[in-house]
């Protein structure tokens, strides 16, 4: 038998096919992601999360951002011998710990005549009874992770509100960041937000804090037009320094261990990429 298609009705049976086809794939690929999640849930029960296993605790690293930096950023390595107690500071040599954080503790000490700090991650109990393959793939984590943290400080190395990075050390096994201090150099003093805010230390004028508000929109302003994420942005993860060039406290933005890209629309270029 003959069928004869109207004009255009050929391609809408076409198109319907198609659509059809695709509403099939699109099924098919939901309930493959169903699938994924289902056990990737399972996965994290019970293997990330179970206590003492190789995995607990271990430092989380998106890849993605760390492809995202263009390969022109380079970590440098610092030895642990060119850190020294930063001369000068009246600071007690035996309490030189500036800051504690989820993934770590803070150092203050020098490098190279400046005063720098050192973001040492914690070491977890587990440790003790650890082979040598969880040693391993502990300080492989601990690399990865303090290395994303490295390379996002060191794309925003030109920008006012992001401290400097010098580099990374080891430090008795652990892998650790090595920043600029901020802060008061002689007192070993660190200004965050969080105290301008609930304990007025420095108290600060109107005009102050809108010059400080700044600074940190002008920071996450370029972070989201490299196309990152800061994620975890908090008055505790603002330091204020005085500088005597303007006479005013600055806001930094700090710990970018949580960063993660950016999603963008699509067709919008990503400026950041690791070739
Ligand atoms: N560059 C720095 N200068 C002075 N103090 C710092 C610096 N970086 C971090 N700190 C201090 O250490 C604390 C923890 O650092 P942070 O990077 O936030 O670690 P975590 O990822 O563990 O939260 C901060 O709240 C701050 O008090
Ligand atoms: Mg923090």
């Amino acid at each position: 038998m003959l069928f004869l298609f109207s004009p255009g009705e050929r391609e809408r049976c076409e198109l319907k096919e198609m659509l059809e086809d695709l509403q099939y794939q699109m099924c098919r690929q939901e309930s493959l992601i169903k699938k994924l999640r289902y056990q990737l849930s399972v996965f994290h029960k019970n293997v990330l999360h179970e206590k003492d296993s190789m995995y607990d605790n271990m430092a989380y690293v998106d890849r993605a951002v760390v492809e995202h930096i263009p390969s022109d950023v380079v970590v440098p390595v610092i030895k642990p011998e060119d850190l020294s107690f930063l001369v000068g500071a009246d600071v007690d040599e035996d309490d030189v710990l500036i800051g504690k954080g989820l993934f770590g503790k803070v150092f203050l000490r020098q490098y190279q005549g400046e005063a720098v700090a050192v973001k040492v991650p914690y070491i977890s109990e587990a440790v003790r009874d650890e082979d040598d393959e969880m040693r391993m793939v502990r300080i492989k984590a601990d690399y990865a992770r303090i290395t994303m943290e490295a390379l996002v400080n060191l794309a925003f190395a030109d920008h006012p509100s992001f401290p400097k990075t010098l580099g990374i050390v080891d430090i008795e096994g652990a892998p650790s960041l090595i920043l600029e201090f901020l802060g008061d150099k002689e007192t070993g003093m660190i200004y965050s937000l969080s105290q301008a805010i609930k304990f007025q230390i420095p108290a600060l004028s109107k005009e102050h804090w809108f010059l400080i508000m700044m600074d940190i929109i002008h920071g996450l302003k370029s972070m989201h037009e490299k196309g990152l994420l800061h994620n975890d942005l908090k008055a505790n993860n603002i330091l204020l320094q005085w500088q005597l060039e303007d006479q005013r406290w600055h806001a930094f933005i700090i710990d970018m261990a949580k960063s993660r890209l950016r999603p963008f629309p699509s067709g919008t270029n990503r400026c950041l990429r690791r070739r």
